[in-house]
């Protein structure tokens, strides 16, 4: 057995080419990207790869394929453990488009795998190793970063394919969750590359209990300095088919419109509470509680509290009690 010599990062890598480099010849998927649109400069600035759909393809990179660097690595999968079929490793990704996912100098990290008819599922992901942990990574992150500090604010968006969309039709400054929800993790590497974070999933209910989710993830990073906005898509689209379909002056128009985080907060606390009614302002307060505990002391949760307190009909001093909130240290 070749000695561990091959480090994690060279196996992504050499898989990433390999994947690249089979793009090429494979017709079926070229026609798959070009019948969603994509043009060959915006698939290799993604660097778009295709695995073939054989049990060890890789093989071809990878002559010690008994290595189990490679099984570290999630490109194969080793079932000698679990007894029972005669193939023990063979490829986790077959026939798939495949989208390289970089860490923030570049590496390879990890991929997301598309099938190309309707099987399932429709995306593979690598699995979490020691390189690739799914909580902390955003896809496209060091393609958009440039496009980021130029714009001045990033789109956080839910997926591979609006991450490639958006950057081909004129939004580069996009990055994706990776199939999970937005974590505090992922905020808190988004507000130290830009001042404004605007989230734009798509207009389903997964992608509007993603945006509740992220709104969660975003309290305690909430500052008085940064702006965060929730941009809501219509029922059937996402960034990638709205873009597409209505253009990018519309898309435009959308982010100008998209709603701040205070808006959104004051919505999900209000909720489909009754005001006229006392329990339904008792009810918006529970909701409020663990969302205003979230938020650090600051002007932002003080403009909020008293926006609560007014819909609630209390004051601010005594919601401040009723929800605990420490008040602001002096340092
Ligand atoms: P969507 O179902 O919205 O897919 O999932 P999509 O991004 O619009 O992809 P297309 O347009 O059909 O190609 C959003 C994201 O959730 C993750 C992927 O990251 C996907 O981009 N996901 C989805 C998975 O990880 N696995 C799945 O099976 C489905
Ligand atoms: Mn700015
Ligand atoms: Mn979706
Ligand atoms: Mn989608
Ligand atoms: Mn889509």
């Amino acid at each position: 057995k070749q000695a561990k010599s091959m480090a994690l990062s060279d196996v992504m890598t050499r898989a990433n080419d390999f994947y690249r480099h089979q793009l090429r010849s494979a017709q079926p998927a070229i026609a798959y990207l070009k019948g969603r649109g994509l043009t060959g400069e915006v698939a290799a600035r993604f660097g778009l790869g295709y695995s073939p759909d054989e049990w060890d393809s890789l093989r071809q990179v990878f002559p010690d394929y008994e290595n189990d660097v490679l099984v570290e690595s999630g490109l194969v999968i080793d079932k000698s453990e679990e007894g029972g079929g005669h193939r023990k490793r063979y490829d986790r990704f077959r026939g798939r488009i495949m989208f390289p996912i970089r860490n923030t100098k570049g590496q390879v990290i990890g991929f997301g795998g598309r099938v190309m008819d309707g099987g399932e599922p429709k995306y593979l992901n690598s699995p979490e190793t020691p390189l690739f942990q799914k909580g902390s990574e955003l896809y496209g992150l060091f393609e958009a970063r440039q496009a980021i500090r130029e714009a001045g604010y990033v789109l956080v968006t839910e997926g591979y394919m609006d991450v490639v969309a958006l950057a081909q039709l004129g939004f580069p400054q996009a990055v994706a969750t990776l199939g999970t929800a937005c974590t505090p993790i992922h905020v808190q590497k988004l507000v130290r590359q830009t001042d404004e974070v605007i989230f734009s999933f798509d207009g389903d209910n997964a992608g509007r209990r993603a945006a509740r989710r992220a709104l969660e993830a975003c309290l305690p990073h909430a500052s008085d300095n940064k702006t965060i906005k929730f941009l809501f898509l219509p029922k059937e689209h996402d960034p990638d088919s709205y873009v597409r379909e209505m253009g990018a002056p519309a898309f435009e128009a959308q982010i100008r419109e998209a709603m701040p985080l205070s808006q959104f907060l004051l919505q999900e606390i209000i909720g489909e509470n009754d005001l006229r009614t006392l329990e339904g302002r008792a009810h918006a307060q529970f909701a409020a509680k663990p969302l205003l505990q979230a938020l650090p002391a600051s002007g932002l949760r003080l403009q909020i509290v008293r926006s609560v307190a007014q819909a609630t009909q209390t004051t601010p001093a005594e919601l401040e009690v009723l929800f605990e909130l420490e008040k602001p240290v002096a340092r």
